[in-house]
């Protein structure tokens, strides 16, 4: 970032104004007395169009971007300019705040705590950081103490954001979708700031965001979102097979996962079919059997009825017959 400073035009500097002016009180009819005064008038007329009226009643500060953006490990300079100041050896001091704790960064003429060996302070009150990373993101406050000034404090309040390059993105990629199936692609990076946005690719082709807008992607029912990395399958078709990968991009730069295969297979039908005639032939077993036992199952018990029915006369028969022959052999005996 380039860092404009505003200087005093040379020939506006107050000892040049008065040398020149005193030239009109020794002799006020002189050439050079006009080209002086016309001189003042000119330095008076670009300081109030630029609304730079010097003042020596105070020490007052200006920056040239309250908020900065940096890119990691790259320099970035943070401008504290002294629009007016009277004192000869201001007390500058930078101090870093960082969720509301402040810390000195320049202190006492030298450069200090998080910043140590990795900044330098330039004229007139400017910090410049060498290399930047993410934990100088903070707001950085530059403090100009004038004493012999009437206004005699003033400061400024810069914040610092330093931009994140994305690392490479976690991709998952189904292996295989059937086709007619909705599926989605997931892709997330974590360190990037700002937060990244994302892009798919397809056989090293980008998808629009809209496959509305290229006749190539026309039918096909994919949706991105930008925002959290998803592409998503409606329905899959045969052409949405192939090598996917995504990119994730922020203003710092981008990263990208090596491609992954994700292949559609036909639905198949034969086999959808033999797999239903199966289950039908072993749902229609099933039925039968169950059937067949609990008829089987009503035969037993009516049997058994049948039985009991018999039993009595059976077993009486038995009985009898066991009697009888007991009755036999105890009349038999008896009769012996
Ligand atoms: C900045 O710092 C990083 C790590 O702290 C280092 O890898 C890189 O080389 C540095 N860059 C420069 C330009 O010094
Ligand atoms: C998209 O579908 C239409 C209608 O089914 C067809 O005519 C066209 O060729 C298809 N386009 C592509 C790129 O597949």
């Amino acid at each position: 970032m380039e860092t404009r400073r505003w200087q005093h035009p040379p020939v506006c500097s107050a000892p040049i104004l008065s040398e020149v002016l005193s030239v009109c009180i020794c002799n006020p009819y002189m050439r050079r007395c006009k080209m002086a005064i016309a001189l003042l008038v000119a330095c008076f007329v670009l300081y109030t169009c630029l609304g730079h009226i010097p003042s020596s009643l105070g020490v007052i500060l200006r920056t040239t971007d309250k908020i900065v953006w940096a890119n990691e490990f790259e320099p970035i300079e943070l401008t504290c300019l002294i629009e007016s100041i009277s004192t000869n050896n201001p007390r500058i001091e930078w101090k870093k705040i960082k969720n509301g704790v402040p810390s000195y960064v320049y202190f006492q003429n030298k450069i200090a705590g998080d910043l140590e060996h990795r900044a330098q302070l330039r004229e007139p009150a400017n910090i410049l950081i060498f290399n930047t990373t993410r934990s100088d993101t903070a707001e950085y406050r530059c403090e100009v103490a004038a004493i012999d000034d009437q206004r005699d404090f003033d400061e400024i309040l810069i914040s610092l954001a330093v931009r994140v390059k994305p690392v490479v993105p976690r991709c998952s990629v189904p292996e295989a979708v059937t086709v007619g199936t909705s599926t989605e692609l997931r892709c997330l990076e974590n360190e990037g700031f700002p937060a990244p946005q994302y892009r798919w690719f397809h056989n090293d082709e980008e998808l629009p965001q809209d496959p509305k807008t290229n006749l190539k992607f026309v039918n096909s029912s994919y949706s991105i979102n930008p925002d959290t990395g998803g592409l998503k399958f409606r329905r899959v078709r045969k052409e949405d097979a192939g090598e996917y990968y995504c990119q994730a991009k922020n203003d710092a730069g981008y990263a990208q996962c090596s491609p992954q295969m994700m292949e559609i297979y036909d639905v198949d039908i034969l086999g959808i079919f033999l797999k239903a005639f199966g289950a039908l032939i072993v749902f229609a077993c099933l039925v039968a059997a169950i059937c067949h036992s609990f008829r089987r199952g009503c035969f037993h018990k009516k049997g058994h009825n049948e039985n009991n029915y018999n039993w009595p006369a059976q077993s009486s028969g038995v009985d009898y017959g066991d009697a009888d022959e007991g009755h036999f052999r105890h009349k038999s005996s008896f009769i012996i």
